[in-house]
């Protein structure tokens, strides 16, 4: 999905995974150092994008994610909306592996790695 050490430090970066042709699902990769995670891309308010494009994500780097809708803030660590129309709500978390080789993929399922 992408290389960890190519994902801005202390930035959200909107990644864009291709389902099929003409489907893409857009996901928030997280980073703080070694550590990233990642959301879907939907507010929680209505069910739609927080925002379209990189350059449209609004965040506050280390602290927040905001919906470009109608402004919920969502907190960094966890996805968990602070303020707005759907305050207590959380962003959908996606469960990431960081390979030994910097590679950031979506975690296998645990029971299939039983
Ligand atoms: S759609 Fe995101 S805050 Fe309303």
């Amino acid at each position: 999905m992408a290389q960890r050490d190519a994902l801005a430090d202390v930035c959200a970066t909107m990644v864009t995974l291709n389902t099929t042709e003409d489907n893409v699902f857009r996901l928030l990769l997280v980073r703080a150092g070694p550590d990233v995670h990642a959301f879907v891309n939907r507010c929680p308010h209505f069910g739609v994008p927080l925002a379209s494009r990189q350059d449209h994500l609004l965040q506050k780097p280390g602290i927040s994610i905001s919906c470009n809708v109608h402004y919920a803030r969502f907190r960094w660590s966890d996805g968990l909306c602070e303020s707005g129309e759907c305050k207590g709500e959380s962003l959908i978390s996606v469960p990431l592996e960081v390979q030994p080789d910097g590679r950031v993929c979506i975690a296998r399922d645990p029971i299939e790695r039983q």
